[in-house]
């Protein structure tokens, strides 16, 4: 299976300007990579000049997040059909930054995942634990009713429109020591072990799991080649021409 790499820029950068220049630096970097999935998942507003500068790069659009119904009087929120419509082919749904800071509960995102399915996208279903959570073992135990909650009502036949992104809370963002490999293949394991109880043993191997939190180039290879996920959802390092590229290479190296 194709590794895929998910650049995740949150609120960044802070202008279209800044914007399109990161991509021509990393598209100019990554001529003549293959096999490798990639896809930049900016912030709404800079979709489609994003669009634009990805034409012919092979690399693929996504949007950050999108709202369950599909018209009406929701105001300051997207559908699928308008990030469709502006070249999205991927969506990341329930980002740990959405349920803990704009209150996202299992419900909202397994509404939000049945819509995009619904509607034909690929979507990246983050996952994750806290601190806290881990330091009280806890781990499997949340995951397990993240998982079984988000995916409530999702069928077989919409399984290959999904990636799983493990993200503990604890690795997200710089400043905390990155997540131990061995630790991220245990819960990688966890998880499609959960995915085979509900669907079934070969599905959950068809899969991708992703790992994201503080992933840079000089950790990445050890995520997928030591801990075997399929792909890496990158945050800070994505803003980062150089540790993008870096990323990419060393990925596509292995
Ligand atoms: P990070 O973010 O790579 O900056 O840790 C990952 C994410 O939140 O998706």
């Amino acid at each position: 299976m194709k590794s895929l790499i998910v650049a995740n820029w949150k609120m960044n950068p802070p202008n279209l300007e800044a914007a399109k220049r990161l991509v021509r630096v990393i598209k100019k970097g990554l001529r003549g990579i293959a096999g490798i999935e990639i896809v930049f998942c900016p912030p709404f507003i800079f979709l489609s000049d994003i669009k634009n500068e990805l034409k012919k790069s092979g690399i693929q659009l996504g949007a950050q997040n999108l709202f369950w119904a599909e018209k009406g009087a929701y105001t300051g929120e997207i559908s699928v059909s308008m990030i469709k419509s502006l070249g999205c082919s991927y969506v990341i749904i329930g980002h740990s930054e959405r349920r803990q800071i704009l209150g996202e509960t299992d419900e909202i995102v397994n509404l939000k995942l049945r819509q995009t399915l619904k509607r034909g996208l690929n979507c990246v279903l983050c996952i994750g634990e806290t601190l806290e959570e881990k330091q009280e073992d806890k781990m499997t135990e949340v995951i397990t009713h993240q998982l079984q909650s988000n995916l409530k009502d999702v069928s077989l036949f919409s399984l290959p429109r999904i990636s799983i992104a493990y993200e503990p809370i604890w690795a997200i963002g710089s400043g905390t020591p990155p997540a131990n490999p061995n630790e991220i293949m245990t819960a990688g394991l966890l998880v499609r072990k959960i995915l085979a109880n509900l669907y079934s043993a070969s599905a959950a191997q068809k899969m991708r799991i992703l790992y994201g939190g503080s992933v840079v180039g000089s950790n990445a290879t050890l995520y997928i080649k030591e801990s075997g996920m399929n792909g890496l959802l990158v945050g800070g390092a994505s803003l980062n021409a150089t540790e993008f590229i870096n990323i990419i290479k060393t990925v596509s190296s292995i």
